[in-house]
């Protein structure tokens, strides 16, 4: 049974606590500097340590720290990195040769980026992999695949999956937004503006993974001509929406990219 420590179960320390634990195939060990974090994935079965005892006893160490405490977490840990150990971390705008520095031996270094419908089992998780961990691949995806899709990318393409899959679900909930307020002001209640908004995009997704369509072929069995869809849609083509959404994302890209500057 492999090992696997999360260090930090914060925000997505916990959901990947509890995503690992869900497989039951892994010893699991979980540290944070709040001992009070880790009451909920102890109760589901994970072993309470140290940041120390938890690098000493893994096989796969996930560092769940903000970026500002990567530094000095790896200092902490640096000791027990032997080669055979995995360090996989999920700190925006760190990257794989920046950990592999701080770390230093040749520890083998694998970079992911959850986005927040890991919570749902639903999530996006993209990784690539360090100097030294060319053949990590396959054990990180079956960490992670309870939490969603874990597919390789090369580490150049971090700042656009970044704000593609990272910022997306902000983009997706402000057009929800909109929506509910749309149908507030068509004299919906509150109850019934969030159950349309929510299951309008819930269905159209499910609609998008489960016929494995593409989104035009499913615009299109929606879109008769002479119909209200096409009436709606060609608000859309005057207004230039894709050029609207071309701009948020390339927006959101060199924000990731001054970001990871910055680091
Ligand atoms: N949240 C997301 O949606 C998301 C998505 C993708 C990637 N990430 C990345 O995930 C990482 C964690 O983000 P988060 O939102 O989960 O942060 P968070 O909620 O602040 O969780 C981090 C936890 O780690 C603890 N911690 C800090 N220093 C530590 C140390 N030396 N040893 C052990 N535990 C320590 C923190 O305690 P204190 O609060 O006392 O510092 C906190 O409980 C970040 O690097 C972020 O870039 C987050």
């Amino acid at each position: 049974m492999k090992k696997i420590g999360v260090i930090g179960c914060g925000n997505m320390g916990s959901v990947l606590a509890e995503g690992i634990i869900s497989a039951g195939r892994y010893r699991l060990y979980v540290s944070d500097v709040k001992r009070e974090k880790l009451k909920k994935p102890v109760k589901l079965g994970a072993q309470p340590a140290s940041n120390t005892e938890l690098a000493e006893n893994s096989d796969v160490i996930i560092l769940a720290v903000k970026p500002d405490k990567v530094v000095e977490t790896i200092e902490e840990i640096k000791s027990f990195l032997t080669p055979s150990k995995i360090l996989i971390s999920i700190a925006a705008g760190i990257s794989t040769a920046a950990i592999e520095k701080v770390s230093g031996g040749k520890t083998s270094v694998v970079r992911l980026m959850p986005n927040v419908n890991v919570r749902v089992k639903a999530g996006l998780l993209p990784y690539c992999t360090g100097r030294y961990a060319a053949g990590c691949g396959k054990l990180t995806e079956q960490i992670f695949s309870p939490l969603g899709i874990v597919f390789k990318l090369p580490e150049k393409k971090f700042d656009s999956v970044t704000a593609i899959s990272g910022s997306g679900p902000g983009f997706l909930f402000y057009i929800a937004e909109n929506i509910s307020a749309v149908c507030r002001r068509k004299g919906f209640t509150d109850k019934q503006s969030r159950a349309i908004t929510a299951y309008l995009l819930y269905g159209a997704g499910k609609m998008l993974v489960e016929t494995g369509l593409a989104p035009e072929t499913l615009k299109q069995t929606v879109t008769s001509p002479g119909g209200t869809t096409l009436a709606g849609l060609n608000v859309f083509k005057q207004k230039n929406f894709p050029h609207i959404l071309k701009k948020v994302i390339d927006s959101a890209e060199k924000r990731s990219r001054e970001l990871s500057r910055r680091k």
